[in-house]
């Protein structure tokens, strides 16, 4: 699919997320023919830089973090443009509406504008004042659509204020909340694999689900983040959003359309039916942790306390599990158990079904009692599988085993998959908010978690070995996913 043509505006032109993500997302996007024939990139940054200056930079990114196929430079180059801009500055922006004036003028690119926020959430509402007050909030001529990344807010509140300082100036519809998870591939898959069989929605239910488990694993630490990071930690960076929108995926009824508020006003409806912790009884529901030195790709690993830029007396926990529970009839007594942390054993994000037991079993003369119970596991990354176990017979004397069936992702497909930020540009482009939380659900989960925030269990942050899968005081949710036994 090719969009309209378009400007699109990367505030933070010069950091991280530029380079690491949108750039290479952009080189995708173009080598794959998913960019219109006219468009332009307009790098926004307080650095002071000119088109030429700011092109080798994003080449060098474009070269180290994503892949240039010949010609293909060629034909992106042009179209990056630079522009210095100071955030708090409504002079700066009254500049940037008559560069975009003059661009479209020159380049005809019609009206359409993406303003895509690729700095601190401290910037956020400062560029949203000054662009509507410059008038570029304005779709007289064209769209203009405002992408931010998460964190949205520190809490209910702050998620509260920066709305309000948002939408006074957008309406909801302009408004592109990022979630890079939902835009992997098979994230995208769950819904397909839940709506678009007949074989596993009648089975998806309290009847025959035991209980569903979420781990989102991470090798690595805090790396250089750790300014952010320690201000957060691992309910706000991970489960706040992602590990929220696997679960609503997981859980939701089928909306009768694949549309963007169809499916949002689904996932609502489960964020509303979570069922909130008991906060004199938190410690049956989380453990926190945090990681203590160890190894890591074979190396020694430090602990999270001896990072550079993390306060020695730090208590932000790096490791979460938590047993949640929906209150609604189709989920009423299953759990979801939810796992994730930084620096654990292995990179590895899925999602695992666990079915309940045969209800009897005419084996048991034979067998006993070891029949297992059916296990659907949907593997996120990084070896995207969908596999599920079950019970036959083994060749020979009569002899029960358990075998897997399995489904690799990539099988029998030639084309070249979109990488999550080449997904969310192009949906951004093509205006489709599917992928992108609304502002309801952001609250709900922060109302969700609100207290686990403000008051942690009491027992406390169990300290964790480095390489491990988290403090043994977590086990029954590692034994729920099968990681410790
Ligand atoms: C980000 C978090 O949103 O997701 C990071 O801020 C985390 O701390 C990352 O490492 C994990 O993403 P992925 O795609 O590598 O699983």
């Amino acid at each position: 699919q090719v969009g309209d043509p378009f400007v699109l505006v990367i505030f933070g032109a010069t950091g991280d997320l530029t380079a690491r993500m949108l750039m290479p997302a952009l080189t995708a996007l173009c080598a794959g023919g998913h960019l219109p024939d006219n468009f332009v990139v307009l790098g926004a940054s307080r650095t002071d830089l000119n088109d030429d200056s700011f092109r080798e930079r994003m080449h060098a990114a474009a070269t180290e973090f994503g892949s240039l196929p010949p010609g293909l430079w060629e034909t992106l180059a042009p179209r990056l443009r630079y522009l210095q801009v100071h955030y708090d500055d409504p002079a700066s922006f009254t500049a940037l509406a008559a560069a975009l004036d003059a661009l479209a003028a020159a380049e005809s690119l019609g009206g359409n504008r993406i303003f895509y926020l690729a700095v601190p959430p401290t910037a956020y509402e400062a560029i949203a004042i000054n662009l509507a007050n410059a008038g570029l909030a304005e779709e007289t001529n064209g769209y203009a659509r405002l992408v931010i990344e998460k964190p949205f807010g520190h809490d209910l509140q702050t998620a509260r204020v920066l709305e309000a300082a948002l939408h006074t100036r957008f309406s909801e519809h302009q408004i592109f909340r990022i979630d890079h998870y939902l835009a992997k591939e098979t994230v995208q898959n769950i819904l397909m694999l839940r709506f678009a069989n007949a074989i596993f929605e009648p089975l998806w239910n309290r009847r025959y689900i035991d209980y569903v488990s979420i781990l989102a694993a991470e090798s690595i630490g805090v790396e250089h983040r750790a300014s952010y990071y320690d201000h957060f930690g691992v309910l706000r960076d991970m489960f706040q959003n992602h590990m929220m929108q696997l679960l609503s995926l997981c859980a939701i009824e089928p909306p009768s359309l694949f549309e963007a508020d169809l499916v949002r006003d689904e996932k609502t409806k489960v964020f509303r039916a979570l069922r909130p912790f008991n906060p004199k009884a938190l410690a049956e529901h989380c453990v926190l942790g945090q990681y203590a030195s160890g190894m890591a790709g074979g190396s020694r690993a430090p602990a999270y306390l001896d990072e550079a830029g993390v306060p020695g007396d730090s208590t932000t926990p790096t490791f979460a599990a938590m047993r949640v529970h929906l209150d609604n009839w189709r989920w009423q007594g299953v759990p979801f158990y939810l796992i994730s942390g930084k620096r654990l054993a292995e990179k590895r994000t899925e999602i695992a079904v666990q079915f309940k037991p045969v209800p009897f079993s005419m084996f048991r003369d034979l067998f006993g009692d070891t029949i297992q119970a059916n296990r659907l596991i949907l593997r996120i990354q990084p070896d995207e599988q969908v596999s599920l176990t079950f019970q036959a017979k083994a060749p020979g004397p009569m002899c029960l085993r358990s075998v897997t069936m399995n489904f690799n992702y990539y099988q029998g497909y030639q084309g070249a998959a979109l990488t999550a930020y080449a997904k969310v540009l192009l949906d951004c482009m093509l205006g489709d908010q599917t992928l992108f939380w609304r502002q309801d659900g952001v609250e709900l989960c922060w109302k969700f978690l609100t207290p686990v925030l403000d008051n942690p269990p009491a027992d406390g942050l169990y300290l964790y070995r480095s390489g491990s899968w988290g403090p043994q005081e977590a086990g029954k949710y590692l034994r729920a996913h099968g990681l410790v036994s």
